[in-house]
């Protein structure tokens, strides 16, 4: 199998194209982004090809011809961006992809498509999200920090449109975590275990956006790995035209408790010793962190029923283990 990875240097590309090329050895891989950083210990191996395109510049119609299945997992998943440059998640979120989605109509290839746990929303399901019932619900449009989860709907929705014209798969991570997620050593803004990671590293208090009360369902990286591979391995076309929740209900946690746990764990590594003194655990009201166009998600656990049934997955890294492999991942000892 052919399989084309748009955005293939990013954090679920580099762990995907190296299961592919570690579980199938028959699959060749092209792997299309503007930086090789993450997948530079691949680029010796003869199934995969590395191509440096920048899909907001050029396009990907000859890659997409030559491949059986596409994956454009090209976006900016950053909270922080959507608040303070809006426009550039919605084109490379949204108009860049619709331009490989039409492509994969056109040439009749198989697309599997990153949605998002995020076009939930503010849905109150406590009960787990459900892929076909759940609503998605976001905010007033001065809320920008619903372009992402709009964008994404918006493919969902069109991709879903386009019903037997093309074969799709639509997966929704949930709050995927684990090694090369982000840079730490950058300034800025990350996802959340990573922003505290990086905190510890510059000896700066975490700080529990409007107190911490929030939770969410971490997933280590290989669980969902697990589940795209059984998604491209498509047995007796278990995935096709079908939307799949990947997420770990299990492993739900308040921003609070997992500040509290990467703080004790962070302790167990001497290299951090240095930093760890002046750190401790603050609250900040939203509006100071990122602005006042944010909005946040209470609680987002997801169903993964139909996971379970169609795909015979379900994850198995808890939380203080996917947690530890993580900052092992960051930390020296
Ligand atoms: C994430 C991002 O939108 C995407 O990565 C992705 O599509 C999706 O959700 C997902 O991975 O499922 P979110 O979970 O809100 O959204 O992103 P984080 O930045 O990891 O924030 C989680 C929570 O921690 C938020 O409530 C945020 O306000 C809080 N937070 C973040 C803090 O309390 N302190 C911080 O320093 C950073």
């Amino acid at each position: 199998m052919n399989i084309l990875v748009i955005g293939g240097g990013g954090f679920i590309g580099s762990h995907l194209s190296e299961e592919i090329l570690n579980r199938h050895s028959d699959w060749y891989l092209t792997s299309i982004d503007i930086d090789s950083q993450k997948v530079s210990h691949l680029l010796g191996n003869k199934n995969f090809n590395f191509v440096s395109l920048d899909i907001l510049k050029e396009s990907v119609e000859e890659h997409v011809k030559r491949c059986d299945v596409v994956l454009p997992l090209a976006a900016i998943a950053n909270p922080a961006t959507y608040v303070t440059d809006p426009l550039r998640v919605f084109e490379l979120d949204f108009e860049a992809n619709l331009r490989i989605v039409k492509l994969a109509v056109k040439h009749n290839k198989r697309l599997i498509f990153p949605s998002t746990s995020e076009v939930y929303g503010m849905c109150t399901d406590v009960d787990g999200f459900d892929e076909e019932a759940s609503n998605c619900v976001t905010g007033p449009i001065c809320k920008q920090r619903w372009i992402y989860s709009t964008s994404k709907q918006l493919l969902d929705r069109v991709i879903y449109a386009y019903g037997d014209r093309l074969n799709y798969t639509l997966f929704r991570p949930f709050n995927w975590i684990g090694p090369r997620l982000d840079n730490i050593e950058s300034a800025g803004h990350s996802r959340v275990v990573t922003k505290f990671l990086s905190d510890i590293l510059r000896g700066r208090n975490l700080v529990l956006v409007n107190g911490g009360q929030q939770q969410r369902c971490f997933t280590y990286i290989s669980d969902g790995i697990d589940a795209l591979i059984k998604i491209l391995e498509n047995e007796n076309k278990c995935a096709e035209r079908k939307i799949f929740n990947i997420g770990n209900p299990n492993n739900e946690l308040s921003i609070r408790s997992l500040a509290e746990k990467i703080l004790y764990m962070a302790r167990n590594y001497r290299s951090l010793q240095k930093h760890l003194d002046g750190v401790s655990i603050v609250e900040m009201d939203s509006a100071d962190y990122y602005g006042g166009s944010y909005q946040d998600v209470t609680r987002r656990i997801p169903s993964i029923r139909r996971a379970k049934e169609c795909l015979g997955w379900e994850p198995i890294v808890g939380i203080d283990d996917l947690l530890q492999r993580t900052m092992d991942f960051y930390f020296k000892w």
